[in-house]
């Protein structure tokens, strides 16, 4: 009897042995995109930045003032200025962070040379003086052609200074702020939308309970007004990465029409807080560790989301993930507090990995700021006197623009992993999406330092009449772009690939992000 048993197991075996067999022949990889389905659109501020007053981000990297020997036109850098220009990016948060919960906006208009001067605490200890301050900031908006996202002060503010603020930007009409506002040179409103009404209120902005800022952000919330033309957006300060319980206790206590986002913080620490790993020295394993990490946000999404779903089925409230990105050890002889780093290819994973999961999200994702634009961690673009460079991650964020405003179409992806040590990881990433123009757009990271990905590509739902394709690649995980060689990373096209009827066929290179386009 047991014999008889063991032989049906043993001819089930044989027989889906023989069933895979092709399978390992042809690769484990395939990826299915239903082209003519999905309705829910990828915000394009999903793909925005963030620039708080830290380090060299704005003092060196954005403005270097009028009288600077830098390439500047009034006091704005020509070279980051055009490289944010060509970025397209949808929108800038600003000043913090946890500086915002610092900063007095009055403090920063007005001639310059009355500025008030602060200490920045929190970064550096380093003298502000207050040069670049909110027409700085609006007028840079306006001509890198992105909105700005203003965060107010709760921590050491007052609703009166928030609501002033509010009234001196937006008001067309004639009041004390407004009138203030035409005599430092500015007559029509600038229409600002997006305000953040405090940032980490649970640590440097306070270091609130979660009862105690829903209240106070009522408060806030209540008179920050809706000037004509300008209805505002705003966004509550959320949860540090894992604490549910705060993302719980402000959808419980804030009602729904005071507020459209709730803001959402996480950060990739490769190693712990306290012994973070080095951004351009790291082992094999500790390369899928960050990207293991960096990959949990879709865990951490669904885990708010769900929450914000009982009280929120329609998903009205959007998750503002407005800081994100690694955060390393500082490269060596830097100031501690100016978190400058380097960035090397595993950030472009970092990046590519990310943004998928976001648009995967985008019904409840509405924004994201990678942290932060100029020096400071994750940064698409380092400076050094009059020099620059574009980061591998800037390349990723050129590369993702056609997913903007893009409707998500669904996919559905069988990868093999790739694993060293005790980590190990999917090896490809994926996002689909189709324009406006019937364009569909695959995003695909193969995270494999150094194995070529065979990949067959099944385009459900159309029929597929060309493809183009662009990759951001380098030799190695850890290749960088330096002060000496710009262009170890950068985006190039890619042409490799073999579409037929809707099969679409290639290798996607070992350590690559791809962006292909199939019309
Ligand atoms: O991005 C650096 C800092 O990280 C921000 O100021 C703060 O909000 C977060 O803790």
């Amino acid at each position: 009897m047991n014999m008889r048993i063991i032989s049906r197991f043993q001819f089930l075996a044989f027989v889906l042995a023989l069933c895979l067999f092709p399978l390992v022949l042809v690769g484990q990889n395939k990826l299915i995109v239903n082209t003519d389905q999905g309705h829910i659109t990828i915000n394009r501020h999903i793909y925005g930045h963030f620039a708080e007053h830290l380090g060299r981000n704005i003092y060196g990297g954005i403005w270097v003032g009028p009288n600077s020997s830098i390439p500047n036109e009034d006091g704005y850098r020509l070279d980051v200025m055009q490289a944010l220009i060509d970025l397209e990016i949808p929108n800038l948060r600003w000043p913090g962070g946890c500086f915002a919960d610092e900063y007095h906006w009055t403090d920063g208009i007005g001639d310059p040379a009355q500025r008030p001067k602060m200490v920045n605490t929190h970064w550096g200890g380093v003298t502000e003086d207050n040069s670049f301050g909110t027409h700085e900031f609006l007028n840079f908006a306006k001509r890198i052609g992105t909105e700005p996202y203003i965060t107010g002060n709760v921590g050491s503010g007052s609703v009166e200074e928030m609501s002033k603020w509010i009234e001196y930007i937006n008001f067309d009409g004639v009041s004390p702020m407004a009138d203030l506002r035409r005599r430092n040179g500015q007559e029509e409103p600038w229409n600002i939308k997006y305000w953040g009404v405090g940032n980490e209120s649970w640590g440097c902005g306070g270091h609130m309970t979660p009862e105690y800022y829903a209240n106070e952000y009522r408060r806030y919330a209540t008179f920050a007004r809706d000037y004509p033309g300008s209805k505002l957006y705003k966004i509550a300060g959320g949860a540090n990465d894992w604490d549910l319980n705060w993302t719980e206790v402000l959808m419980k206590n804030i009602p729904l029409n005071m507020m459209d986002g709730l803001s959402l913080h996480y950060y990739t620490v490769t190693g712990t807080w306290e012994n973070k790993g080095k951004a351009t020295e790291f082992t094999k394993e500790e390369y899928l560790e960050t990207l293991r990490k960096a990959a949990r946000v879709d865990e951490l999404i669904t885990k708010h989301s769900t929450i914000m779903d009982m009280y929120d089925p329609e998903k009205k409230v959007g998750i503002i993930l407005d800081e994100w990105g690694t955060w390393f050890q500082v490269e060596p002889g830097t100031n501690p507090g100016f978190l400058y780093q380097q960035n090397t290819m595993r950030d472009a994973h970092v990046a590519a990995i990310s943004l998928n999961i976001f648009n995967k999200h985008a019904e409840r994702v509405h924004m994201a700021n990678l942290a932060q634009t100029v020096n400071v961690l994750q940064a698409i673009i380092l400076t050094s006197e009059d020099d620059m460079i574009l980061t591998p991650t800037y390349h990723v964020f050129d590369l993702y623009k056609p997913h903007k405003d893009a409707t998500l179409v669904p996919h559905h992806l069988v990868t093999e992993n790739v694993a060293f040590g005790q980590e190990q990881l999917e090896a490809l990433h994926v996002s689909s999406s189709k324009s406006s123009d019937g364009t569909v757009n695959i995003s695909i990271a193969n995270i494999h330092p150094d194995k070529n990905l065979p990949l067959e590509i099944d385009l459900r739902g159309m029929q597929a009449k060309g493809a183009t394709a662009e990759i951001v690649t380098a030799p190695s995980v850890d290749s960088y772009n330096s002060f000496t060689s710009k262009e170890v990373v950068k985006k190039s096209s890619f042409k490799d690939f073999k579409l037929k009827s809707n099969q679409l066929n290639l290798s996607v290179p070992a350590n690559s992000v791809l962006m292909i386009r199939v019309k």
